[in-house]
């Protein structure tokens, strides 16, 4: 599939869907706590998102049963809500969320600890947060789309993280999946060139283990096989013929 380049009026759409995408994840943020349900922060970021008269992209995609991915430990993406499931103090929490504003999609995780983490696990959240930025770095017209798999990779590789290899991130816009596919790993190759209006959700992955992973048989939760602990980190991110857009990060200050 040719790789799409987003019109003026797309990417205005593409802002907004972000900008509300930022602000879902700002919400949840603030209702961690422990003893809360990851049921909870399911039902709460749809109903920030439907307060904003969007759609989340998650629900019923492929058959995904809820709005927010909500990960925790050595779950690396795709955990389902439960009621069941309470955070505790020391988890790691991956919030994975999408919105879909007038037709146009945005997709963007954190991740997150619940009250005290480990500093192990504080340091992995900030390489997997870093590796994004290190990325990002590449992401500009005239570049190739492996300079940025190869940054993230090398990145996280040096603290020797296991980078998820089964996952990718991916292009972004009327649909939540669009080409590429954008590998978070170091690539022989250089992959297609970059030009400005594509639209990139560029998102790590990263294992303080092995990279492999197992599927669970709920047909979804993807762990780390030595079950170790996991962060995800994800924006949407506009290629433009100078610095990269995150669209779903306009904060300037949180820039690395
Ligand atoms: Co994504």
């Amino acid at each position: 599939m040719p790789i799409e380049i987003k019109s003026t009026r797309e990417i205005e759409l593409m802002t907004e869907s972000g900008r509300i995408l930022e602000i879902v994840h700002k919400e949840l943020e603030k209702a961690l706590r422990p003893g809360i349900s990851t049921l909870d922060i399911d039902r709460l970021g749809e109903e920030i998102i439907r307060s904003y008269n969007c759609i989340p992209s998650f629900l019923n995609y492929n058959g995904y049963p809820a709005s927010i991915c909500v990960s925790v430990n050595e779950e690396v993406v795709h955990g389902i809500p439960s009621s069941k499931r309470i955070l505790k103090d020391g988890d790691v929490v991956s919030l994975d969320a999408g919105v879909i504003y007038k037709g146009y999609h945005s997709d963007a995780a954190r991740t997150h600890g619940i009250g005290e983490i480990s500093r192990e696990a504080e340091k992995l959240i900030e390489v997997t947060r870093q590796s994004f930025f290190e990325g990002i770095k590449y992401a500009k017209e005239g570049n190739h789309l492996f300079d940025i798999s190869n940054a993230i990779g090398t990145y996280a590789e040096s603290f020797g993280y296991g980078v998820v290899r089964d996952l990718c991130g991916h292009g972004v816009g009327t649909k939540l999946h669009e080409s590429p596919q954008i590998p978070n790993y170091v690539m022989n190759r250089r992959g297609v060139k970059l030009k400005a209006g594509m639209t990139l959700a560029i998102e790590p992955m990263i294992n303080m283990g092995t990279w492999e992973v197992d599927w669970m048989d709920d047909e979804w939760t993807v762990v780390s096989r030595d079950r170790s602990v996991s962060a995800h980190y994800e924006n949407t991110v506009l290629i433009t013929d100078g610095e990269p857009k995150l669209l779903t990060l306009t904060e300037s200050e949180e820039r690395a």
